[in-house]
């Protein structure tokens, strides 16, 4: 048994896949006996997400911040990092979480933020990754574990799955198969890094 506390808070606007791979998987790993860490929080900042109802069913408390609610990103962001601190979180996990972030909001959590994203990076950031990569005619495409920085889709990378693409693959074949393997890179990767915390 550990002493550390290692809470985690996700975040998500959609979905939430890999917030649920995440929550089973320390689960099912007894990362709370081993690293003291547990999911203690889902912040999505949309009211109607999918892995609301998700994270409840996996017995994970859920708070919903609507970004309609505030006039700028600045305040939008200073009341997330208010509501993410009260959980006292050591690691803070983007998991689908569709919004660009302020430089002081990934400042106060350098080095504790991560984030999967759909691509090869640095190859793709930013959106329809798989389409692009498809376009490009790319033999292969995957997605990328990475530290969060003001640089979107930049921060130093912890891990990558890399999926092939297929003849006839379309955007959505593609992202299906990338999925699988997210959801076993994902939780793997912050296990990794909790044990450095
Ligand atoms: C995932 O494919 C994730 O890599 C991607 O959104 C999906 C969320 O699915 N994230 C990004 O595009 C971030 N730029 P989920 O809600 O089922 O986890």
């Amino acid at each position: 048994m550990t002493e550390k506390v290692n809470n985690i808070v996700v975040l998500i606007s959609g979905a939430g896949s890999n917030m649920a791979a995440l929550i089973k998987t320390a689960q099912q790993e007894n990362w709370d006996g081993l690293l003291g860490a547990r999911v203690v929080a889902v912040i999505s900042n949309k009211p109607g997400a999918e892995g609301l109802a998700l994270a409840q069913a996996l017995g994970v408390a859920t708070q919903v911040l609507d970004h309609k609610d505030f006039e700028s990103r600045a305040a939008f962001d200073a009341a997330l990092q208010t509501l993410i601190d009260a959980h006292q979180p050591a690691l803070v996990v983007l998991a689908g979480f569709m919004r660009i972030l302020t430089p002081d909001f990934v400042a106060h959590y350098a080095g504790r933020m991560v984030n999967i994203h759909p691509s090869l990076l640095p190859a793709f950031t930013g959106l329809n990754t798989h389409q692009r990569a498809i376009d490009a005619g790319c033999l292969e495409a995957g997605a990328t574990v990475h530290l969060v920085t003001a640089d979107l889709d930049h921060g130093q990378i912890l891990a990558q799955a890399v999926v092939t693409v297929l003849p006839g693959d379309s955007a959505e074949t593609l992202a299906d198969r990338v999925l699988v393997q997210e959801h076993l890179i994902y939780p793997q990767a912050i296990k990794a890094l909790l044990q450095l915390l």
